[in-house]
């Protein structure tokens, strides 16, 4: 699987001939087995539009987009160029171009790259959990015996299995973004986005859904991308971090590299993950030789037990 933007841009049309940008100059490669990433920046940076235009849902006005997939054990390539007046959409197996089409199947693409939406209970539509689950397999494999053993086995997986005869309206916040996410996996899409998922969800319900996005990466194999407002969730569970700033990709590296750089930090008005923030202070406060940059508790646990001795524990 590989993702490549290349100087994309979307622009909205705001009055006569006067455009505003919310995504600019784009370039961006995804194409690491395993990479988890957290985009960030301030609202109204570009986040949704910039993850949207990874599965065509939106399409920009500028730009060229390369996605490389396996499928039925070819290579892949979807393209789509834009030059501002026109989409071009092209989709090429083993780098042997078909000819260009106005518009190729989207089921391809999207069922490679998964997109949950900020409030997925409104990608929710079937009666029950289960219909609702086997929606996305269904599409894909035409057989519903197939789709059906699909959804019970990522319920299984999810840990959802006794809510399957249920109707989806009856769930809690939590249960139901379980479900929207059941619903895009049973696609078995190897990259996963999610627009900001924990944002209304109680601590046990978001901590179970960041371990269960953990295990998709590690286990799985699986590229998780998440918008997040949230540090802590950065700092301890993101590899690589993105940041936008006024449509623009203004830091893209590691987490660490980016919680040093004070530039980004400042313009972008980004919080410390809580952990960083207790570490800082000690370190002031004790005036000792701390590394402050840890992002969970044994981790930080270690790192003052290495500079206080064990006699602090
Ligand atoms: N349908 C739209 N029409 C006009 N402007 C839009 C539309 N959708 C988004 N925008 C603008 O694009 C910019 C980026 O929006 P968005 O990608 O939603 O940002 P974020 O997810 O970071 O909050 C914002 O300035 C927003 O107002
Ligand atoms: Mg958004």
């Amino acid at each position: 699987m590989g993702i490549n933007l290349s100087e994309v841009n979307l622009a909205y049309l705001k009055e006569k001939k006067q455009y505003k940008y919310a995504i600019k100059d784009i370039n961006l490669r995804i194409d690491n087995e395993d990479e988890f990433i957290a985009i960030v920046g301030h609202t109204g940076s570009g986040k949704s539009t910039l993850v949207q235009v990874l599965n065509n849902l939106l399409v920009p006005t500028f730009g060229h987009i390369s996605i490389n997939f396996r499928e039925n054990n070819n290579d892949v390539y979807y393209n789509i160029k834009a030059s501002g007046k026109k989409v071009k959409y092209a989709i090429s197996k083993d780098n042997i171009n078909v000819k260009y089409k106005a518009r190729v199947s989207l089921k391809a693409l999207r069922k490679h790259i998964g997109l949950v939406f900020q409030f997925p209970e409104y990608q929710i539509f079937e009666e029950t959990v289960l219909k609702d689950i086997m929606f996305g397999p269904k599409n894909f494999l035409r057989d519903e015996n197939k789709a059906k053993e699909e959804a019970i086995k990522i319920a299984e997986m999810m840990n959802i299995s006794d809510l399957l005869d249920k109707s989806p309206f009856m769930l809690s916040g939590g249960q139901m973004r379980k479900v929207a996410i059941a619903g895009i996996l049973a696609s078995k899409p190897e990259v996963l986005v999610l627009d900001e998922p924990t944002v209304g969800l109680d601590p046990i319900a978001k901590r179970d859904l960041l371990e269960f996005l953990k295990y998709l990466n590690e286990v799985e194999h699986k590229t998780i991308i998440i918008i997040t407002h949230d540090m802590d969730v950065v700092g301890e569970y993101a590899k690589r971090t993105i940041v936008l700033n006024k449509g623009c990709i203004m830091y893209d590296g590691s987490k660490d590299e980016m919680f040093k750089n004070d530039e980004v930090i400042k313009t972008c008005n980004l919080n410390y993950p809580n952990i960083v923030k207790i570490l800082a202070n000690l370190k002031k406060k004790l005036n000792i030789d701390l590394d402050i940059y840890k992002y969970n508790i044994d981790d930080a646990f270690k790192e003052l037990n290495r500079v206080l001795g064990d006699n602090h524990e």
